[in-house]
């Protein structure tokens, strides 16, 4: 009976092994050697790690087609959650992916700045700034919502109302809001005349006159910007555009119409002479579009109809 171990080792090992017996064994690549490990050690690691890796080259049939997913050891690194841009969420309520800020936060890590130090150096980057600043700052009070309450509205429109931010609520009213309301605010418009109901007409006095609700320049805001809804039903009886129209936009709307509403207040006395004799002019020659005749407004061309 041969006392040779089948292993084929190097001559060293193989000297050290024909010694005889049991003898420590350190491979050349384990630096101390470890109490315990002889070569029976080393040589049941090596069966069992070669068994394994034949079991895995047979299991792994490669090359084949596999409908199953592939094993992942960290399945975290290959597949992580992703969402598009502007996609739809299932984890929200409303559907939403991208998420609006929340109401009233301000970021805070911007840099602070006073604008003198960079007036001079960046002047339209300043000003960029500052009128940033300025909308921050204004989030969630009474410029931005036109209300001070639940159901408390601003009298007046709470921002600075130039001829610039008239005219800017004139486009976004004809782009917006004309259909139905019409181009004078009357609630003739093409849409509102086919509408299943008269659409308010906002030359009555409940839309001028600022102690009644629907007069404050607040309620108009909100309403252009949240639609109404029948409270009793809860249906939606005029659209909300607080997607299509910024703050500045809206309370451009609001002094729009205040605008409209003057159109029909004035009188003819309110004209100096030479005005007075101008429109006359105007009224007696007959150039394209045919003067209004009634004492209404001369200036748009009231909403398609002719
Ligand atoms: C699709 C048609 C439509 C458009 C567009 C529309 N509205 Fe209206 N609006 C309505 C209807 C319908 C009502 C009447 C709702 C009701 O039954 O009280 C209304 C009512 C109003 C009222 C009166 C609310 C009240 O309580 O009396 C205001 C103010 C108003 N709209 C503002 C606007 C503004 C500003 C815009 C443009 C940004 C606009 N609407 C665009 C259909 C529209």
């Amino acid at each position: 009976m041969s006392t040779e171990p089948k292993l084929p080792v190097a001559p060293r090992a193989r000297a050290l092994l024909l010694q005889g017996g049991r003898v420590r064994y350190a491979p050349p690549f384990v630096l101390a050697p470890m109490e315990g490990v002889t070569h029976r050690t080393f040589r049941d690691l090596i069966l069992s790690l070669g068994g394994v890796g034949a079991a895995m080259m047979l299991g792994g049939c490669r090359g084949d087609r596999e409908d199953a997913p592939p094993r992942q050891f960290f399945p975290d690194m290959d597949d992580m959650p992703r969402w598009k841009v502007q996609g739809e969420s299932e984890f929200f309520k409303d559907k939403r992916m991208l998420r609006q800020p929340v109401s009233g936060s301000v970021p805070f890590s911007r840099q602070s700045m006073s604008p003198e130090a960079y007036a001079t150096a960046h002047p339209a980057w300043a000003d960029s700034f500052a009128a940033q600043r300025d909308v921050l700052l204004t989030l969630g009070d009474a410029r931005e919502t036109g209300q001070t309450g639940p159901d408390a509205f601003v009298d007046t429109i709470p921002i600075p109302v130039d001829r610039e931010l008239v005219e800017l609520g004139k486009k976004k009213f004809d782009i917006y809001c004309a259909a139905c309301h019409g181009f004078q605010g009357d609630g003739k418009g093409m849409v509102g005349r086919q509408w299943s109901y008269d659409l308010p007409n906002w030359h009555e006095a409940k839309y001028k006159d600022r102690k009644e609700k629907t007069g404050k320049d607040g309620y108009l805001f909100h309403t252009a910007r949240h639609g109404v809804v029948d409270a009793a039903s809860g249906t939606m009886k005029m659209p909300p555009y607080a997607h299509a129209l910024s703050v500045r936009e809206t309370w451009g709307v609001v002094a729009y119409i205040r605008a409209l509403q003057k159109t029909r207040e004035g009188v003819a006395d309110d004209l100096s002479a030479a005005e007075r004799a101008e429109l006359d002019a105007k009224r007696a020659t007959p150039s394209g579009g045919g003067a209004a005749p009634s004492g209404g407004t001369p200036a748009a061309p009231a909403g398609g109809k002719s």
